[in-house]
């Protein structure tokens, strides 16, 4: 082709491109129709682990229901997936009858009686990052196995024993090493937890080396443990030989938590936060998680603009759900702690009216400032919170379903493996505010309502949710991921309530995250989005790719045929759904 023809072809290539510039090609994996998940009308359980998984499903087999099936995963789980798994940490969930009735349980955990609020700063007023990442100091007051007691004793079909010993069996006979599994552990050896006797008696490899894909593991005091919590039960956790072995080594080891309070610890059932979004329920979990007050203001918010309008990906959608983002993680920070000892205005913050006067002052072309929406709160002019944390969902053939999302804190929690009793603590008390006063753009937060007190529970983001439609179930879901979770879980039900994704579609699309401070966007990799990126950057966004966001292993149900499709997310490698 001629010179001047060459120019005047491109000139028209690129005129004919121009519309398209804005528009984010779609991510990769969104059109993939082959897949829908594990389908069943008999149940199914979708969790981080194959194993954990198989045990949930087995007890779907014997007649167990829903409730059954959950709190077989979550024990299975403490010992298949040791980074979050746990009976030493905490967590939520929520139960929807197939009547439509729900409630939710809050085994969160507290600060230790002798906590203080500035127990984490030194002689300079800073926070001591390490004592709430690892060590003797950093756990809560565990509530895992009152919280899995109450969920049974509520609604549990088998007995107690039948739900608790195919962990144990886990434990004491042995489980093959997952890739995953081997690479956190030898990394954890190697770092933190080897500096714990304990831990490293129970989690080593026997004689010595790395553990590698393959090798078989025996947790052999962790299966004395939970032997003793299937037959004798839960009080001997929290009043028997285990709280004695959990406040001795407390007491060697300058930790806090005591026998008292062990003893006086509670899980608490809660009326769930509902919220609609067009013509969907959406059941959650309330404080002392922000995650379901948070998820249904973005929704609000949300509800007011034709997201429809544009492409997932087109940057008008991505900057109206970072906006919505910004303003629900202010209010978290301006407003959200345990209910027992703030007032929360719950009902404010879910309301359509507050949600419209928040829609409104988003600028559809432009980023808001988040130190100018909440310059009440900054105090000073980045902290990463961990994402270690896992879910699973559960529905049986009754269509009971169960979300439940449960957490050590950081992976393998506080590293402390209780001396003795073979399980590993939480490091919870960093999910706490721990410098009364300071906010800052790093993300720390300092207001009163997540301050540090005896007895209380630290505020969470943990987001177990059901979705419905005329009062059948649609979709349950969750996501680990620390401050994350609550935009994990609004990208997959946005991805399935208004954009039509089938389950695997909308588990695998990209993720994207802003808390507002620090006021800064990331977006998974993987998923070709630069156009879209350049646009919002234009817009005054900073927004970058990184990494992976979360593991949200999910259910769906076509609503016509009444088909579960379990949907394990493919980001973590040893998650499944099983029937
Ligand atoms: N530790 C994570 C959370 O509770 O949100």
């Amino acid at each position: 082709m001629p010179f001047k023809q060459r120019i005047l072809f491109l000139l028209l290539l690129s005129l004919i491109l121009v519309p398209f510039r804005d528009q984010a090609p779609v991510y990769s994996q969104q059109r993939d129709t082959s897949d829908l998940g594990v389908a069943s009308t008999t149940g199914v359980v979708v969790s981080a682990s194959d194993l954990a998984s198989d045990v949930g499903a087995s007890i779907l087999h014997k007649g167990g229901n829903a409730v059954d099936a959950a709190v077989a995963t979550a024990f299975a789980l403490a010992v298949t997936w040791p980074s979050a798994g746990n009976i030493g940490g905490g967590g939520f969930m929520v139960v929807r009858r197939p009547n439509g009735e729900a409630i939710t349980i809050d085994y969160r955990e507290t600060a230790p009686g002798k906590a203080t609020p500035t127990m984490y700063l030194n002689a300079q007023g800073h926070i001591e990052r390490g004592l709430t990442a690892a060590g003797y100091l950093a756990p809560g007051v565990p509530g895992t196995v009152r919280g899995l007691e109450m969920a049974h004793k509520k609604f549990g079909k088998l007995p107690w024993k039948d739900v608790v010993l195919p962990a144990v069996k886990l434990a004491e006979e042995g489980f093959i090493v997952s890739e995953t599994m081997a690479r956190g552990l030898n990394g954890q050896l190697a770092g933190e937890m080897g500096k714990f006797p304990a831990s490293v008696a129970a989690y080593g490899k026997p004689g010595g080396g790395k553990w590698a894909a393959g090798d078989k593991i025996v947790l052999t005091d962790l299966g004395k443990t939970l032997r003793a919590i299937a037959v004798d039960g839960p009080d001997a956790f929290y009043k028997g030989w285990i709280a004695d072995r959990i406040a001795e080594d407390m007491a060697a080891n300058g930790g806090l938590i005591s026998k008292a309070d062990l003893a006086a610890y509670q899980a608490k059932l809660r009326t769930p936060v509902k919220g609609r979004y067009h013509d969907y329920e959406i059941t959650a979990m309330p404080p002392p998680s922000s995650g379901g007050v948070a998820l249904i203001e973005m929704l609000n918010i949300l509800e007011n603009f034709d997201l429809k309008k544009h492409d997932r990906f087109a940057p008008e959608t991505l900057h109206l759900m970072i906006e919505a983002m910004r303003r629900a993680y202010l209010d978290r920070a301006r407003f959200l702690g345990d209910p027992d000892f703030t007032d929360v205005p719950i009902a404010k913050l879910l309301s359509k009216d507050y949600a419209k006067t928040l829609a409104a002052s988003i600028n559809p072309a432009k980023a808001s400032s988040s130190v100018e929406l909440g310059k009440d709160i900054v105090t000073i002019a980045q902290v990463r919170e961990s994402d270690e944390t896992t879910h699973f969902s559960v529905i049986d053939k009754t269509g009971m379903a169960v979300t439940n999302t449960y957490t050590l804190e950081g992976g393998y929690g506080s590293r402390v493996v209780v001396k003795g009793a073979g399980f590993l603590l939480n490091n919870e008390m960093g999910d706490f505010n721990k410098k009364p006063g300071e906010t800052n753009e790093r993300g720390d937060i300092g207001t009163a309502p997540n301050l540090i007190a005896p007895g209380k529970r630290m505020l969470s983001s943990m987001t177990p949710a059901i979705v419905t439609r005329n009062g059948k179930p649609v979709l349950i879901t969750g996501s680990p991921g620390g401050r994350t979770i609550i935009n994990t879980v609004l990208c997959i039900i946005l991805n399935v309530t208004e954009f039509g994704m089938t389950g695997r579609q909308a588990v695998d699309a990209a993720r994207m995250h802003h808390q507002w401070l620090p006021d800064s966007t990331t977006i998974e990799e993987g998923a070709a989005l630069e156009p879209a990126l350049l646009r919002l950057k234009e817009m005054g966004h900073t927004i970058r790719q990184q990494g992976r966001q979360g593991d949200g292993n999910s259910i769906i149900v076509d609503e016509k045929t009444k088909v579960a499709y379990g949907v394990n997310d493919k980001r973590n490698g040893s998650s499944k759904a099983s029937k």
